[in-house]
C-alpha cells in the first residue's frame, strides 16, 4: 500500500477519482448514511460506475465496487486495469465479498488490477493492487 498526494495522480487517476466522486453522489444509504463510489477503468478505456445500494433488509445492500462490476459485465466488460473507491473522510478499502468478486476479473489477463483509495477531504490516497488486498485469493483454473 502506497501513501500518494493528490498531485501525484496522473491525469487518468484524476479523471476516474471525479467519476467515482461523482457515483458516490448516487448512493443510496439511509441506513448507514455511508457513502461509497467506485468507478472501474476497463481495458478498451471505458469507464463504468457503481456505488452502494442498500436495502431496508440490510443483508441485501450492494457495495460501490461489486455494483460497479456487475454493471461492467451487464456491457460485456470485464477485462479492468484501474479502481477507485471513493469515500467522504478516511479512505476505506473493499470489503472481504468485493475483494473476492474483483478477484475474479483481476486475473482474468495475469495482470495487477490497480486499486485506488480515495477519501473526499482527506490529505492522502492510497494505491494498491487485488493482489494485495486479497493474496492467495480463491479463484478455478
Ligand atoms: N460499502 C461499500 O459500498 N463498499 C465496501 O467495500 C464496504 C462497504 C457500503 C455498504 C454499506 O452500504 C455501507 O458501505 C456501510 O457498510
Amino acid at each position: 500500500m502506497l501513501e500518494l498526494d493528490p498531485e501525484q495522480l496522473d491525469a487518468g487517476w484524476r479523471d476516474l477519482v471525479r467519476a467515482a466522486g461523482q457515483a458516490r453522489g448516487n448512493a443510496y444509504c439511509p441506513y448507514s448514511n455511508y457513502r461509497v463510489g467506485a468507478a472501474l477503468l476497463c481495458a478498451g478505456g471505458e469507464v463504468v460506475t457503481g456505488a452502494n445500494v442498500e436495502n431496508a433488509a440490510y443483508g441485501s445492500t450492494i457495495c460501490a465496487e461489486r455494483a460497479a462490476l456487475v454493471a461492467a459485465n451487464a456491457r460485456g466488460l470485464r477485462e479492468f486495469e484501474r479502481l477507485v473507491v471513493s469515500v467522504e473522510g478516511k479512505p476505506a478499502a473493499p470489503c472481504g465479498a468485493c475483494r473476492q468478486m474483483l478477484h475474479e476479473f483481476a486475473t482474468i489477463r495475469g495482470s495487477a488490477l490497480e486499486v485506488l483509495l480515495h477519501g473526499q477531504g482527506a490529505e492522502v490516497l492510497h494505491l494498491t493492487s487485488v493482489e494485495e488486498l486479497l493474496p492467495y485469493g480463491f479463484g478455478l483454473g
